[in-house]
């Protein structure tokens, strides 16, 4: 049964377009905890566009379930991660243009520069996923870099246009999990999830969690953010084991 993460990133980003102290992302945080999620996932990038530094230590402390903390695999991030010590790190690329992060990270060509982030933060005893399109040598190079878990990045799947493409990109997934589970690694999955197209990710067979932000802070501001975790988690506890 796939455990349920919630990004609140989006909450900041509200707070962040008036500069202001609300919604404070550690309240909704509280709320998510309370309805039932398994994980709070925030994303501290560079340039501080939404989560903010206060934002992370307050929910290192607050949260009793698990932090996924994103970031890049930058020193001052891995300096601050360690500092911390979230649960867990999910390295993820991130380019200041973009609006969300995009790809995967390229674990073939860059495992060098993340040998040694990935070293430090399992020193420190955080578990640690790296964010990946669901691709066969990309998975490998997870496995031989020393991640213990890896996030199958389901935005192509989520933006796929025909039934063709949607059947596709889920084998993918499928396939993905299957290999990263045969090398030993945990299976994550997230990005472009929605109420309507979670199903048949939560389904696949071996992924223990699920990270979804922007469908549930959308739901949320119409039905309110304990009734929007509890509709998803609802759609993600299926029993795939
Ligand atoms: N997983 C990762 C690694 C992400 O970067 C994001 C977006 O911040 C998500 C999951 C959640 O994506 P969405 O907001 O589209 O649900």
């Amino acid at each position: 049964m796939p455990k349920l993460g919630v990004n609140i990133d989006h909450v900041a980003t509200i707070r962040e377009a008036r500069r202001t102290f609300e919604p404070d992302p550690v309240a909704a945080a509280l709320i998510c905890q309370l309805a039932g999620a398994d994980a709070i996932v925030a994303h501290l990038r560079e340039d501080r566009r939404h989560i903010q530094d206060r934002d992370i230590q307050l929910l290192r402390e607050v949260i009793k379930i698990k932090f996924n903390l994103e970031m890049a695999a930058t020193a001052e991030m891995v300096r601050i991660a360690t500092k911390i010590k979230p649960g867990q790190a999910t390295l993820v690329p991130e380019r200041r243009q973009e609006v969300t992060t995009e790809g995967g990270l390229d674990v073939v060509s860059k495992h060098k520069s993340l040998e040694r982030p990935i070293k430090d933060l399992k020193g420190k005893g955080i578990v640690v996923s790296l964010f990946i399109d669901p691709l066969p040598a990309q998975i490998r190079a997870s496995a031989k870099v020393g991640a213990q878990a890896i996030e199958l990045h389901t935005g192509r799947y989520a933006n796929a246009g025909t039934g063709e493409e949607v059947e596709r990109e889920l084998k993918r997934l499928v396939d993905g999990a299957k290999l990263t589970k045969e090398l030993k690694l945990r299976v994550h999955a997230g990005h472009g999830l929605t109420y309507q197209n979670v199903a048949n990710v939560a389904a696949i067979k071996g992924i223990e969690e699920l990270n979804i932000g922007h469908t549930i802070i959308s739901r949320a501001v119409l039905v309110g953010l304990d009734k929007a975790v509890r509709e998803m988690l609802a759609l993600v506890r299926i029993n795939n084991c």
